[in-house]
């Protein structure tokens, strides 16, 4: 069975009591069929280890990001080991690491191959094709999720189109054969619907809806 792929993305949000609050008023478990995927900030991992495995709860936990060396003397950075006792995917060229820390193709290269070395499940950010057309990616695409996330619609409330999306979806798995295609972008309890229906889209990649459970829970239900 094919599973739809439900990932929420905090960002720079929230504190550890709010993380408790939120995992506790969130009365959904993924199913046989929907994959729900939580990516706190690295603060709030371990809370929410604590709490998904004291609760037998099916939700899946993901870093936001990954070293790209592997541990050492590398002051500030967290390491693929550390995140492995922790995680089981890591968010991988979020388009606001590209920008704000410069994050290259070399960059995302490395922390690809640091995820496979710890057997964490990449989702790896694209805002555009052209961001693996040429790319040695290509090479990494066994175990890789993409999540198209066009820069315009984050954030911003203005999502893509699902047709548009559906289409990247496509040229995605011709690159990465079977790769499964995430759609990120101002996805909403109201719109998630019309990106899991599309052939091409296998889940989506929610940002600032992700915050609230009572919202979170409404995008799972209609996925
Ligand atoms: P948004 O963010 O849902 O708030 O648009 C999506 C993302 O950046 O992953």
């Amino acid at each position: 069975m094919n599973k739809t792929f439900i990932v929420a993305n905090w960002k720079s949000n929230k504190t550890n009591a709010e993380s408790n609050v939120w995992i506790n008023s969130i009365d959904y478990l993924s199913s046989e069929d929907k994959e729900v995927i939580v990516c706190p900030s690295f603060t709030s991992l371990s809370v929410f280890k604590y709490n998904i495995t004291n609760n037998k709860s099916k939700i899946k936990i993901g870093a936001q990001n990954i070293s790209q060396f592997d541990e050492g003397a590398y002051t500030g950075e967290v390491a693929g080991r550390q995140i492995k006792e922790l995680a089981d995917y890591v968010i991988v060229g979020h388009s606001e690491r590209r920008e704000n820390f410069h994050e290259d193709e070399g960059t995302i290269i490395k922390k690809l191959e640091i995820a496979g070395k710890y057997q964490l499940t990449p989702i790896l950010c694209i805002s555009d094709i052209s961001q693996i057309q040429n790319s040695k990616i290509k090479a990494l695409k066994k175990t890789t999720i993409v999540a198209y996330e066009p820069i315009a619609a984050i954030g911003s409330g203005i999502p893509d189109s699902p047709e548009n999306a559906n289409e990247m979806g496509k040229k995605i798995k011709e690159l990465l054969e079977e790769t499964p295609v995430l759609y990120g972008g101002s996805v909403t309890s109201e719109n998630v619907g019309q990106f899991t229906k599309m052939p091409n889209i296998n889940g989506v990649l929610v940002g600032g809806a992700s915050l609230d459970p009572q919202t979170f829970a409404e995008i799972i239900k209609n996925a």
